[in-house]
């Protein structure tokens, strides 16, 4: 394969983006536990947006905070950066608001750049989604069997019985019927109130995690942010749009989806050269949340690349505070 634009400048890049989810955790870490998603949103975007306007390429925002008319900064298909190389560039400033708000557990500052085209151009809608970490054949999921097949198809693969696997869901009045399947199986299941893209990712260290598997109905934008982690570590998610309305197919349709029951492999939401940071806000099984000292302030963030199946964890102790 040709050496791509990104991963020529991958290398460089990794660290840069470090900065930008930094930048955003911190802003948002301020208004942890206030109650108020919004301003923690909104100030999150703010900071990303600032930094990413630092970095040398010429970025198009393909999955963000939403559609032009109802983002005024960060919306799909913002230009960003200062210039360089065209990548596409997926990102959620804060991604879990409400576990912000209410100082939760697993609240993240998340981007993933790619080249240009790579990128899954999903639409604000759900998507049905199952993904495990890396170390199983493919195949071992599928989206159309029942949750008792994929429970005892990991279990088998892992080389435990049933009773020793966990799935990760989120709590919602819509996945009754599939946390009763998983129980039924006898199988754990680690509810989530919000936050499936942290949900995700945990699939792919089940040592620390003790997750096994994730599970149903999220956000499509967070399906391919979690994509994008899974093309940098390993691992498997298989994702379907659910456009349920004439409306969703054809607001898909204009953004080239012309198939509304396909189901997405983890490369057909994030092909080629993939790079991926997510900085803690508030505490998690993965990430510390942003510890705000004295004279200094710290972060903790995860960074991936693809080419190289580099992860790389970096504490950051800031002291320039001025910046923040
Ligand atoms: P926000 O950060 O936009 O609040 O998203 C949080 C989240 O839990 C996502 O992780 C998940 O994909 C989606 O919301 C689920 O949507 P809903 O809350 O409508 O079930």
């Amino acid at each position: 394969m040709a050496k791509s634009v990104v991963a020529g400048l991958d290398r460089i890049l990794t660290m840069e983006l470090v900065r930008v989810t930094e930048r955003a955790a911190v802003a948002a870490a301020r208004l942890r536990g206030r109650g108020d998603e919004k301003a923690a949103d909104q100030v999150a975007v703010d900071a990303m947006r600032q930094e990413l306007n630092n970095l040398a390429i010429k970025g198009t925002v393909v999955i963000g905070e939403g559609e032009r008319d109802e983002a005024p900064m960060l919306y799909i298909g913002e230009e960003v950066g200062a210039g360089g190389p065209e990548v596409d560039i997926a990102l959620d400033p804060l991604e879990g608001t409400t576990i912000c708000a209410k100082n939760l557990p697993n609240a993240l500052a998340v981007i993933a750049i790619a080249e240009k085209g790579s990128l899954l151009f999903a639409p604000d809608v759900y998507m049905d989604k199952i993904a495990v970490g890396p170390g199983y054949p493919e195949g071992v999921i599928d989206l159309d069997a029942s949750p008792a097949e994929n429970i005892a198809s990991v279990a088998k693969a892992k080389g435990v019985p049933v009773n020793e696997v966990t799935a990760c869901i989120l709590d919602r009045p819509r996945h009754a019927k599939l946390i009763e399947a998983v129980r039924a199986t006898g199988a754990a299941i680690r509810l989530i109130g919000d936050g499936d893209v942290a949900g995700v990712i945990h699939t792919t260290n089940p040592e620390e995690t003790g997750i096994d598997i994730y599970l149903g109905t999220g956000g499509a934008p967070e399906g391919v942010l979690a994509a994008a982690a899974l093309r940098c570590t390993g691992g498997q998610i298989l994702g379907r749009l659910l456009l349920d309305s004439p409306d969703k197919v054809a607001r898909a349709a204009t953004m080239g989806i012309t198939d509304p029951k396909k189901v997405y492999r983890t490369d057909e939401m994030a092909r080629g050269d993939v790079l991926f940071a997510a900085t803690g806000v508030t505490d998690g099984n993965m990430l510390a949340g942003v510890k705000f000292g004295r004279d200094s302030i710290t972060t903790h963030t995860i960074v991936l690349r693809s080419s190289s199946k580099t992860v790389r964890e970096i504490k950051a102790r800031h002291q320039d505070l001025e910046k923040f």
